[in-house]
């Protein structure tokens, strides 16, 4: 009786903790499930749509100028989803698309010995996980982005730090989001507990801010604003922002990373932006790579 009995409280405590588990990104869940529910609403029929999403659209450009009957996944490939002129330049580009050499790159850097006799092979012995950062350590208990991962690798086996933005940083991460594109992987960020949804939170505040002297927040832009023309470009959704970075850019002429661009955002509104390494930064890029979950990864990019 008694083992009986103690059996069933320690299923009963089993099923609190997996139950807990899940409790942690019910928020976050919900947060993704509206945002799709909003972009798939606002880019059903641009044109029929005009007075709830773009009152100040022409109706010539409604019209004729965006893709219509978008689902959740088609937003993966960011503004040219329904940007329907830009998606015609953006397939042109992609047939000999400028980031192949830095995928070999990468690919080399991957293996190449470090002074110790390892590699980054040894810190990413799977390299199709580019879907799964940032992630929530529990040891270190705060989020670490694949940037911070890939430098605390090369620190950690005596060498030094990369640029964080672009060159070898950029090209490895061009191998590992190749490699899970290949692989058919999907972005897929967990929150595994309270302080990591705390985290989450903080990320999702800071994209919600209004920040500079137009007040302007990143939703301002790439959520209430997505689809949007600006400076001769449809401006893209939060939903699929993250998924295919790095991104080579012509106006770069070079691959970048994520935090590349993000900073890039950020000083055109006067503002400076959080260091890449910074809690911040990491926090942030959670929240928007929670909101790109179950999309399939699609990096190495070209864009504009
Ligand atoms: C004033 C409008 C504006 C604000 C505010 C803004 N951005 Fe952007 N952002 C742009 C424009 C314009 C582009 C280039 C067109 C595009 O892809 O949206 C861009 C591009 C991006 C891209 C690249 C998208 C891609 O598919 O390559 C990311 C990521 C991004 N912004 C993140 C942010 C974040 C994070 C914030 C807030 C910290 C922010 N942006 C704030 C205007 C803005």
């Amino acid at each position: 009786m008694l083992m009986k009995l103690l059996k069933a409280v320690s299923f009963l405590s089993l099923a609190l903790i997996t139950l807990n588990a899940s409790e942690f990104d019910k928020q976050a869940q919900k947060d993704k499930n509206e945002l799709v529910k909003y972009f798939e609403a606002k880019f059903a029929d641009p044109y029929k749509e005009k007075n709830r999403f773009f009152p100040y659209s022409t109706d010539d450009e409604l019209k004729n100028g965006y893709s219509k009957g978008l689902k959740h996944m088609d937003f993966a490939i960011g503004s040219y989803s329904y940007a329907k002129d830009a998606k015609e330049q953006y397939e042109a580009i992609k047939e000999f698309p400028p980031y192949e050499d830095k995928i070999e790159k990468g690919e080399t850097l991957y293996n190449q010995k470090f002074v110790n006799g390892k590699s980054l092979a040894t810190c990413f012995p799977d390299p199709t996980v580019a879907g799964n950062y940032p992630y929530y350590d529990l040891n270190k208990k705060e989020v670490i982005s694949l940037t911070t991962a890939v430098n605390q690798c090369l620190t950690d086996n005596g060498e030094k730090k990369w640029n964080a933005k672009k060159g070898d940083m950029a090209a490895f991460q061009a191998f590992l989001a190749y490699s899970s594109a290949e692989e058919g992987k999907k972005v897929d960020i967990k929150i595994p507990n309270k302080q990591a949804q705390e985290a989450y939170e903080r990320g999702k505040e800071y994209y919600y801010t209004q920040r500079g002297y137009l007040k302007m927040s990143c939703a301002t832009c790439h959520v209430q604003g997505a689809g949007e023309r600006v400076r001769n470009e449809k401006l893209s959704p939060l939903l699929g922002q993250t998924t295919h970075f790095p991104v080579y850019r012509l106006k770069w002429g070079s691959l970048g990373t994520l935090e590349r661009r993000i900073a890039g955002c950020i000083k055109d509104q006067g503002q400076v932006p959080p260091k890449v390494d910074s809690k911040k930064m990491h926090e942030l890029l959670y929240f928007m790579a929670y909101m790109s979950n179950g999309m399939p990864v699609d990096g190495p990019d070209v864009r504009k």
